[in-house]
């Protein structure tokens, strides 16, 4: 059977247009259902319009309360009765009414090696401090910013004359692959969490 996902962007949405390439194969096991963001206007909504997938926005400041926003979110999302809900470049943290009702089973992809440069500028703070390796981590959400159990890391080499720029591209092209391999893996063979420790298959 194939499993559902619903994926979540705030903007360009190249690790979706991944997610919607890899499941054009019926083997990949899983496809993209919908996607949702919370403004108007992404590329992500438009690569996933362009492909028919259904799409939705729900903005926070259409809404009285941050939870308002969130029941409405959550129960877009649920109508579609994903299997997963992949977070790619979703730049809202999502509340506890959303988390209950997807338990480990909402995932986020960001571009930095976990628990190193949390947050929105995970590439410029690895090369302010030096690293020589960054990356790209998978996790399962959780409620705070970046610190749930880890799915699957993907390494990439900072280089001397690096931009956050170009960092930044070296890490989404590793980032897109991993998380392809990742959300197939777990979607074919199933998943576990045991604490902080993640096992796939
Ligand atoms: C990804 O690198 C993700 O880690 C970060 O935002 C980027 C989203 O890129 N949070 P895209 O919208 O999938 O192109």
């Amino acid at each position: 059977m194939t499993a559902k996902l619903v994926v979540l962007v705030s903007g360009s949405g190249s690790n979706l247009q991944a997610l919607l390439d890899a499941s054009a194969d019926p083997a990949y096991g899983a496809k993209v259902v919908a996607v949702g963001a919370d403004r108007d206007g992404t590329y992500g909504a438009e690569r996933a319009a362009k492909l028919g997938v259904p799409t939705f926005v729900h903005k926070v400041k259409d809404y009285a309360t941050r939870d308002e926003w969130d029941a409405a979110l959550t129960a877009e999302v649920a109508s579609y009765e994903p299997d997963l809900v992949v977070s790619a470049g979703f730049l809202k943290l999502c509340g506890p009414r959303f988390l209950d009702a997807f338990p480990g089973r909402y995932v986020n992809t960001h571009n930095s090696l976990l628990p190193a440069f949390p947050g929105m500028n995970g590439p410029g703070e690895a090369l302010a401090a030096g690293v020589k390796i960054a990356g790209a981590t998978l996790f399962i959400c959780d409620s705070g910013v970046d610190t749930g159990p880890i799915i699957a890391q993907c390494a990439v080499p900072v280089e001397d004359d690096d931009t956050a720029e170009t960092l930044t591209e070296r890490i989404k092209e590793a980032e897109r692959a991993q998380l392809v391999e990742s959300v197939g893996r777990m979607m074919r063979d199933g998943w576990k969490v045991e604490g902080r420790r993640v096992i796939l298959g």
